[in-house]
């Protein structure tokens, strides 16, 4: 039986977060490992340009996804690992979508509405067009299996239906693509106390290059309560920081901590050093890994190459098959 395709991918804000990891790449990696599946993994470095962002640095944005993504893991043995920009079909293929999707449906995104409050200066054409780029990267592999955030639905929604318009348009046979999640690959709050975990949002984030003193200091700053009540809070600092207990440490932890909180009381500082532990633990190894490939730049230049040749024979094909259905060749 043929493989069936993934794809998924991971803008170039800088290093990763374990929201990233937990939200995104646990689910690649689970993929990866699946010989049912084909998995193509890119650095989203054109999706990095809908936001402000400094020209100077974006290829070292760019090194540092690469270089978490191989300490976390991936493996260009199993994956095809690249960088979005050096396959050029993906945009190619984007301007044909274009052509089946309105505005007025881009412009109701939440995402999109999200990102113009966020950076009122910034809302430009690539910014409104960036789930129809998002669809082209996914579908140029006919992926049909996508293992991202739960904050990515409503790009997944658009890339089905441009998938459903191509197919009914030009008689084409894209994949319907679906989120693909796994327990404990799901969403991360801030440690803020709101919203998701975000590069954005200033002492939100723990890196997944962070020292323990780092994780420390990052948990310290979480809000918390007076430990005691008569119902364990539903959402903001503590509920986010009993779901990380429950993520690092276990349920059974976060249980015990939920009793105490009814019963005795929580003492924070104790559940703070306790997590903090518990994180630096899962990702002291990935540290280590990384470091192999941190000294060996010319493997990670190769790694990449190599995958941006793998990448584009599929999307070559993928595009004249479109072109030609479209009346282009
Ligand atoms: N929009 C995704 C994010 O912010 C990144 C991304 C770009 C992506 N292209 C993709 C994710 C294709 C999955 C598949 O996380």
């Amino acid at each position: 039986m043929a493989q069936k395709r993934v794809l998924s991918g991971i803008r170039a804000t800088g290093r990763l977060h374990i929201g990233n990891y937990l939200g995104a790449v646990k689910g690649m990696l689970a993929l990866q490992d699946n010989p049912e599946y084909e998995t193509f993994y890119m650095v989203a470095d054109l999706h990095t340009l809908t936001t402000p962002y400094d020209a100077k640095t974006l290829k070292d944005s760019v090194r540092e996804v690469v270089l978490d993504y191989l300490a976390a893991g991936l493996d260009p043995e199993k994956s095809v690992i690249f960088v979005q920009s050096q396959v050029p079909e993906h945009v190619e293929l984007a301007y044909l979508f274009s052509t089946v999707v309105t505005i007025a449906r881009m412009q109701h995104l939440p995402t999109y509405k999200d990102k113009v409050k966020q950076y009122p200066q910034a809302n430009s054409m690539a910014l409104l067009h960036y789930p129809v780029l998002m669809a082209a990267d996914i579908l140029t592999y006919k992926a049909d299996s996508v293992p991202v955030g739960i904050d990515q639905e409503p790009h997944l929604e658009i890339a089905r239906e441009i998938a459903g318009k191509m197919n009914e348009a030009y008689g084409l046979s894209f994949p319907e693509p679906k989120r693909f999640t796994i327990k404990g690959s799901e969403y991360i709050p801030s440690l803020k106390g709101e919203g998701k975990m975000s590069k954005t949002v200033e002492g939100s984030y723990i890196n997944l290059t962070d020292d323990l003193a780092s994780i420390r200091q990052a948990l310290a700053g979480a809000p918390t309560d007076s430990g005691k009540g008569e119902k364990v809070p539903a959402e903001g600092g503590v509920a986010n920081l009993l779901k990380l207990v429950g993520l690092f440490l276990g349920e059974t932890k976060k249980k015990d901590y939920e009793e105490a909180y009814i019963g005795e009381g929580i003492k924070y500082s104790e559940l703070k050093g306790e997590l903090a532990e518990a994180i630096f633990a899962e990702l002291k190894p990935l540290q280590e890994k990384r470091k192999v490939f941190e000294n060996d730049s010319s493997l990670v230049d190769r790694i990449l190459k190599e995958g941006a040749v793998k990448a584009g024979k599929v999307a070559k094909e993928t595009l004249a098959e479109t072109k030609k259905a479209m009346g282009l060749i």
